[in-house]
Protein backbone atom coordinates (compact mmCIF):
# COMPACT_ATOMS: atom_id res chain seq x y z
CA UNK A 1 0.00 0.00 0.00
CA UNK A 2 1.27 3.28 -1.00
CA UNK A 3 -0.78 6.15 -0.74
CA UNK A 4 -4.24 7.54 0.47
CA UNK A 5 -5.78 6.89 -3.00
CA UNK A 6 -4.85 3.29 -3.14
CA UNK A 7 -7.53 0.91 -1.42
CA UNK A 8 -9.83 -1.80 -1.15
CA UNK A 9 -12.08 -2.91 -4.41
CA UNK A 10 -15.59 -3.09 -3.10
CA UNK A 11 -17.93 -6.60 -4.18
CA UNK A 12 -18.90 -4.38 -7.28
CA UNK A 13 -15.48 -3.31 -8.29
CA UNK A 14 -15.77 -0.17 -6.65
CA UNK A 15 -12.49 1.18 -5.31
CA UNK A 16 -12.77 2.29 -1.50
CA UNK A 17 -9.82 4.83 -0.67
CA UNK A 18 -8.00 3.36 2.17
CA UNK A 19 -8.06 6.30 5.03
CA UNK A 20 -11.16 7.88 5.07
CA UNK A 21 -11.32 11.70 6.76
CA UNK A 22 -14.12 11.24 9.79
CA UNK A 23 -16.17 14.43 10.66
CA UNK A 24 -18.39 13.02 13.63
CA UNK A 25 -18.26 15.91 15.95
CA UNK A 26 -17.24 18.51 13.68
CA UNK A 27 -19.54 21.28 14.41
CA UNK A 28 -20.76 22.50 11.15
CA UNK A 29 -19.45 26.40 9.10
CA UNK A 30 -16.18 27.15 9.15
CA UNK A 31 -14.36 24.81 11.14
CA UNK A 32 -16.21 22.23 8.71
CA UNK A 33 -15.32 23.43 5.72
CA UNK A 34 -11.73 24.11 6.59
CA UNK A 35 -11.22 20.51 8.06
CA UNK A 36 -12.52 19.12 5.02
CA UNK A 37 -10.61 21.47 2.47
CA UNK A 38 -7.33 21.12 4.55
CA UNK A 39 -8.17 17.22 4.07
CA UNK A 40 -8.36 17.21 0.21
CA UNK A 41 -5.47 19.35 0.07
CA UNK A 42 -3.62 16.86 2.28
CA UNK A 43 -4.27 14.08 -0.46
CA UNK A 44 -7.78 12.66 1.34
CA UNK A 45 -10.19 11.58 -1.09
CA UNK A 46 -12.19 9.79 0.95
CA UNK A 47 -14.92 11.71 3.51
CA UNK A 48 -17.44 10.00 5.81
CA UNK A 49 -20.29 12.18 7.19
CA UNK A 50 -23.77 11.37 7.91
CA UNK A 51 -27.11 13.09 8.08
CA UNK A 52 -26.64 12.61 12.00
CA UNK A 53 -23.51 14.99 12.20
CA UNK A 54 -25.62 17.68 10.98
CA UNK A 55 -22.85 18.77 8.87
CA UNK A 56 -23.69 17.70 5.54
CA UNK A 57 -24.07 21.24 3.82
CA UNK A 58 -20.43 22.47 5.33
CA UNK A 59 -18.79 19.34 4.20
CA UNK A 60 -20.24 19.97 0.45
CA UNK A 61 -19.34 23.42 0.48
CA UNK A 62 -16.02 22.62 1.70
CA UNK A 63 -15.67 19.87 -1.60
CA UNK A 64 -16.21 22.85 -3.72
CA UNK A 65 -14.56 25.73 -1.91
CA UNK A 66 -11.46 22.88 -2.47
CA UNK A 67 -11.46 22.42 -5.99
CA UNK A 68 -11.03 19.18 -6.31
CA UNK A 69 -13.63 17.62 -8.64
CA UNK A 70 -16.05 15.75 -6.93
CA UNK A 71 -15.29 12.38 -9.03
CA UNK A 72 -12.11 12.33 -7.53
CA UNK A 73 -13.71 11.96 -3.89
CA UNK A 74 -15.24 9.25 -2.18
CA UNK A 75 -18.35 10.56 -0.45
CA UNK A 76 -20.29 8.38 2.24
CA UNK A 77 -23.15 9.60 3.93
CA UNK A 78 -25.52 7.55 6.36
CA UNK A 79 -28.97 7.00 6.94
CA UNK A 80 -30.40 8.25 10.30
CA UNK A 81 -32.48 5.94 12.80
CA UNK A 82 -35.42 8.53 12.51
CA UNK A 83 -35.67 7.94 8.88
CA UNK A 84 -35.75 4.08 8.66
CA UNK A 85 -38.89 2.73 6.32
CA UNK A 86 -39.08 2.72 2.45
CA UNK A 87 -40.41 6.58 1.75
CA UNK A 88 -38.70 7.80 4.64
CA UNK A 89 -35.51 6.45 3.48
CA UNK A 90 -35.52 8.25 -0.05
CA UNK A 91 -37.00 11.67 1.29
CA UNK A 92 -33.52 11.27 3.67
CA UNK A 93 -31.30 10.40 0.36
CA UNK A 94 -32.91 13.36 -1.20
CA UNK A 95 -31.50 15.55 1.37
CA UNK A 96 -28.36 13.89 1.92
CA UNK A 97 -27.65 14.75 -1.66
CA UNK A 98 -29.23 18.46 -1.55
CA UNK A 99 -27.36 18.89 1.35
CA UNK A 100 -23.88 17.64 -0.01
CA UNK A 101 -24.38 19.21 -3.19
CA UNK A 102 -23.82 16.36 -5.40
CA UNK A 103 -25.80 14.34 -7.59
CA UNK A 104 -24.78 10.80 -6.15
CA UNK A 105 -23.19 8.93 -3.32
CA UNK A 106 -20.33 6.61 -3.78
CA UNK A 107 -21.40 5.13 -0.43
CA UNK A 108 -24.46 5.18 1.58
CA UNK A 109 -24.74 3.42 5.02
CA UNK A 110 -27.67 2.32 7.14
CA UNK A 111 -26.17 4.16 10.51
CA UNK A 112 -27.96 1.55 12.78
CA UNK A 113 -29.47 -1.59 12.36
CA UNK A 114 -32.09 -1.44 15.15
CA UNK A 115 -33.19 2.46 15.80
CA UNK A 116 -34.88 3.33 18.94
CA UNK A 117 -38.09 4.39 17.71
CA UNK A 118 -38.86 0.95 15.57
CA UNK A 119 -36.91 -1.31 17.91
CA UNK A 120 -40.52 -3.34 18.40
CA UNK A 121 -41.10 -3.64 14.74
CA UNK A 122 -37.26 -4.96 14.28
CA UNK A 123 -35.84 -5.58 11.26
CA UNK A 124 -38.91 -4.63 9.31
CA UNK A 125 -38.04 -0.70 8.75
CA UNK A 126 -34.58 -1.70 8.25
CA UNK A 127 -35.23 -3.77 5.76
CA UNK A 128 -37.47 -1.62 4.09
CA UNK A 129 -34.78 0.94 4.26
CA UNK A 130 -32.52 -1.84 2.61
CA UNK A 131 -34.94 -1.98 -0.72
CA UNK A 132 -35.29 1.34 -0.91
CA UNK A 133 -31.32 1.87 -0.98
CA UNK A 134 -31.16 -1.41 -3.47
CA UNK A 135 -33.44 0.51 -5.67
CA UNK A 136 -31.42 3.97 -5.38
CA UNK A 137 -28.07 1.98 -6.46
CA UNK A 138 -29.65 0.66 -9.32
CA UNK A 139 -30.85 3.93 -10.70
CA UNK A 140 -27.10 4.99 -10.38
CA UNK A 141 -27.33 7.11 -7.38
CA UNK A 142 -25.45 5.50 -4.83
CA UNK A 143 -22.28 3.65 -6.40
CA UNK A 144 -22.19 1.07 -3.57
CA UNK A 145 -24.50 0.41 -0.55
CA UNK A 146 -24.03 -1.03 2.97
CA UNK A 147 -24.39 -0.69 6.78
CA UNK A 148 -23.06 0.36 10.06
CA UNK A 149 -22.72 -1.13 13.72
CA UNK A 150 -24.07 -4.52 12.35
CA UNK A 151 -23.33 -7.01 14.30
CA UNK A 152 -23.34 -10.86 12.65
CA UNK A 153 -27.22 -11.41 13.74
CA UNK A 154 -28.22 -8.25 12.41
CA UNK A 155 -26.30 -9.31 8.84
CA UNK A 156 -28.16 -12.74 8.79
CA UNK A 157 -31.25 -10.40 9.00
CA UNK A 158 -30.34 -8.69 6.11
CA UNK A 159 -29.29 -11.40 3.80
CA UNK A 160 -32.54 -13.33 4.62
CA UNK A 161 -34.11 -10.77 2.26
CA UNK A 162 -31.81 -8.40 0.69
CA UNK A 163 -31.02 -8.74 -3.54
CA UNK A 164 -28.28 -6.57 -3.37
CA UNK A 165 -25.47 -7.96 -0.26
CA UNK A 166 -23.87 -5.03 1.81
CA UNK A 167 -20.43 -4.21 0.51
CA UNK A 168 -19.24 -2.06 3.46
CA UNK A 169 -19.94 -2.52 7.76
CA UNK A 170 -18.63 0.35 9.25
CA UNK A 171 -17.94 -0.90 13.21
CA UNK A 172 -16.26 0.58 16.41
CA UNK A 173 -12.76 -1.29 15.72
CA UNK A 174 -9.93 0.20 17.09
CA UNK A 175 -6.97 -1.13 19.80
CA UNK A 176 -9.39 -2.14 22.85
CA UNK A 177 -12.16 -2.92 20.77
CA UNK A 178 -11.30 -5.98 18.06
CA UNK A 179 -15.01 -7.42 17.64
CA UNK A 180 -13.62 -10.70 15.92
CA UNK A 181 -17.16 -12.27 15.45
CA UNK A 182 -17.51 -9.69 13.29
CA UNK A 183 -14.70 -9.10 12.05
CA UNK A 184 -14.69 -12.65 11.07
CA UNK A 185 -18.22 -12.61 9.28
CA UNK A 186 -17.81 -9.71 7.63
CA UNK A 187 -14.24 -11.01 5.72
CA UNK A 188 -15.99 -14.51 5.09
CA UNK A 189 -18.88 -12.60 3.91
CA UNK A 190 -16.51 -9.98 1.30
CA UNK A 191 -17.80 -7.24 3.34
CA UNK A 192 -15.43 -4.40 3.62
CA UNK A 193 -14.51 -3.07 7.21
CA UNK A 194 -14.48 0.34 7.97
CA UNK A 195 -13.11 1.17 11.35
CA UNK A 196 -14.80 3.57 13.18
CA UNK A 197 -13.03 5.81 16.07
CA UNK A 198 -9.17 4.55 14.56
CA UNK A 199 -7.72 6.95 16.94
CA UNK A 200 -10.06 5.76 20.06
CA UNK A 201 -10.65 9.25 19.86
CA UNK A 202 -7.26 9.92 21.34
CA UNK A 203 -7.99 7.87 24.17
CA UNK A 204 -4.85 5.69 24.09
CA UNK A 205 -1.89 7.33 22.29
CA UNK A 206 -0.72 7.73 26.15
CA UNK A 207 -0.22 3.56 26.47
CA UNK A 208 2.69 2.88 27.20
CA UNK A 209 2.75 -0.29 24.09
CA UNK A 210 1.68 2.89 21.83
CA UNK A 211 3.98 4.74 23.18
CA UNK A 212 6.93 1.58 22.89
CA UNK A 213 6.30 1.13 19.19
CA UNK A 214 5.54 5.06 18.28
CA UNK A 215 9.30 5.27 19.13
CA UNK A 216 10.48 2.27 17.84
CA UNK A 217 8.64 3.63 14.53
CA UNK A 218 10.19 6.77 14.28
CA UNK A 219 5.93 7.66 13.72
CA UNK A 220 3.29 8.99 16.20
CA UNK A 221 0.78 7.40 18.52
CA UNK A 222 -1.59 8.10 15.85
CA UNK A 223 0.25 6.82 13.16
CA UNK A 224 0.69 4.00 15.09
CA UNK A 225 -2.73 3.53 15.28
CA UNK A 226 -4.06 4.01 11.56
CA UNK A 227 -1.04 2.18 10.60
CA UNK A 228 -2.45 -1.00 12.95
CA UNK A 229 -5.73 -0.54 10.99
CA UNK A 230 -4.52 -1.08 7.74
CA UNK A 231 -2.44 -3.82 8.47
CA UNK A 232 -5.86 -5.76 9.87
CA UNK A 233 -7.27 -4.87 6.44
CA UNK A 234 -9.32 -2.52 7.86
CA UNK A 235 -10.22 0.92 6.55
CA UNK A 236 -10.24 3.25 9.36
CA UNK A 237 -11.44 6.78 9.61
CA UNK A 238 -9.69 9.26 11.42
CA UNK A 239 -11.15 12.79 12.66
CA UNK A 240 -9.59 15.63 13.28
CA UNK A 241 -9.94 19.47 12.99
CA UNK A 242 -6.74 20.33 14.03
CA UNK A 243 -4.30 21.34 10.07
CA UNK A 244 -1.44 19.78 11.44
CA UNK A 245 -2.98 16.17 12.97
CA UNK A 246 -4.82 16.59 9.50
CA UNK A 247 -1.84 15.89 7.72
CA UNK A 248 -0.21 13.75 10.41
CA UNK A 249 -2.94 11.10 9.90
CA UNK A 250 -1.97 10.52 6.05
CA UNK A 251 2.14 10.00 6.65
CA UNK A 252 1.44 6.17 7.58
CA UNK A 253 2.99 4.91 4.24
CA UNK A 254 6.52 5.04 4.73
CA UNK A 255 6.76 2.60 7.86
CA UNK A 256 5.28 -1.02 8.60
CA UNK A 257 4.32 -2.86 11.75
CA UNK A 258 6.10 -5.89 12.52
CA UNK A 259 4.02 -8.81 13.35
CA UNK A 260 5.93 -8.45 16.69
CA UNK A 261 4.83 -4.94 17.21
CA UNK A 262 1.11 -5.75 16.47
CA UNK A 263 0.70 -8.78 18.53
CA UNK A 264 1.97 -6.28 21.24
CA UNK A 265 -0.54 -3.55 20.15
CA UNK A 266 -3.43 -6.63 20.13
CA UNK A 267 -2.73 -6.67 23.85
CA UNK A 268 -3.39 -3.01 24.66
CA UNK A 269 -6.87 -2.81 27.45
CA UNK A 270 -8.47 -0.74 29.44
CA UNK A 271 -9.86 1.17 26.41
CA UNK A 272 -12.96 -0.99 25.17
CA UNK A 273 -16.04 -0.40 24.29
CA UNK A 274 -16.81 3.43 23.23
CA UNK A 275 -19.17 4.08 21.55
CA UNK A 276 -23.48 2.36 22.02
CA UNK A 277 -23.89 -0.98 21.82
CA UNK A 278 -26.04 -1.45 18.43
CA UNK A 279 -28.68 -3.96 20.21
CA UNK A 280 -29.59 -1.11 22.84
CA UNK A 281 -28.66 2.23 21.38
CA UNK A 282 -31.16 4.96 22.67
CA UNK A 283 -31.79 7.05 19.70
N1 LIG B 1 -20.81 4.78 12.05
C1 LIG B 1 -20.78 5.21 13.29
O1 LIG B 1 -21.68 4.94 14.10
C2 LIG B 1 -19.64 6.07 13.72
C3 LIG B 1 -19.45 6.34 15.10
C4 LIG B 1 -18.37 7.13 15.45
C5 LIG B 1 -17.52 7.61 14.47
N2 LIG B 1 -17.73 7.36 13.14
C6 LIG B 1 -16.85 7.88 12.08
O2 LIG B 1 -15.50 7.60 12.43
C7 LIG B 1 -14.79 8.82 12.53
C8 LIG B 1 -13.68 8.73 13.57
O3 LIG B 1 -14.17 8.42 14.84
P1 LIG B 1 -14.17 9.45 16.05
O4 LIG B 1 -14.37 10.82 15.51
O5 LIG B 1 -15.13 8.93 17.04
O6 LIG B 1 -12.76 9.29 16.72
P2 LIG B 1 -11.19 9.15 16.33
O7 LIG B 1 -10.94 9.45 14.91
O8 LIG B 1 -10.76 7.85 16.89
O9 LIG B 1 -10.55 10.28 17.26
C9 LIG B 1 -10.80 11.63 17.04
C10 LIG B 1 -10.08 12.41 18.16
O10 LIG B 1 -8.67 12.25 18.03
C11 LIG B 1 -8.04 13.53 17.93
N3 LIG B 1 -6.92 13.37 16.98
C12 LIG B 1 -6.99 13.22 15.65
N4 LIG B 1 -5.76 13.07 15.11
C13 LIG B 1 -4.90 13.13 16.14
C14 LIG B 1 -3.49 13.07 16.22
N5 LIG B 1 -2.73 12.89 15.13
N6 LIG B 1 -2.89 13.19 17.45
C15 LIG B 1 -3.66 13.36 18.57
N7 LIG B 1 -5.01 13.43 18.55
C16 LIG B 1 -5.61 13.32 17.35
C17 LIG B 1 -9.12 14.46 17.43
O11 LIG B 1 -8.89 15.79 17.88
P3 LIG B 1 -9.04 17.11 16.96
O12 LIG B 1 -10.20 16.92 16.05
O13 LIG B 1 -9.27 18.17 17.99
O14 LIG B 1 -7.75 17.29 16.23
C18 LIG B 1 -10.36 13.89 18.12
O15 LIG B 1 -10.45 14.33 19.44
C19 LIG B 1 -15.88 9.84 12.86
O16 LIG B 1 -15.46 11.16 12.70
C20 LIG B 1 -16.97 9.39 11.93
O17 LIG B 1 -16.71 9.82 10.61
C21 LIG B 1 -18.78 6.58 12.77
Amino acid sequence: MKKLTDGTILANGTLLPCVGYGTWRTPSGEVCENGIMTALEAGYRHIDTAAAYENEESVGEGMIKSGVSRKEVFLTSKLWNTDHGADKTKKAFELSLKKLKTEYLDLYLIHWPIAYGYRDTYPKQMLESWHAMEELYKEGLIKAIGVSNFLPHHLEDLYKEAEIAPMVNQIELHLGYHQPEAVAYCKKKGIVLEAWSPLCKAKCLDHPIVQKVSAECGKTPAQVLIRWCLQKGYTPLPKSVTPSRIIENTKVFDFKLSNTQIAALDTVSGVGRLGSHPDSCMF
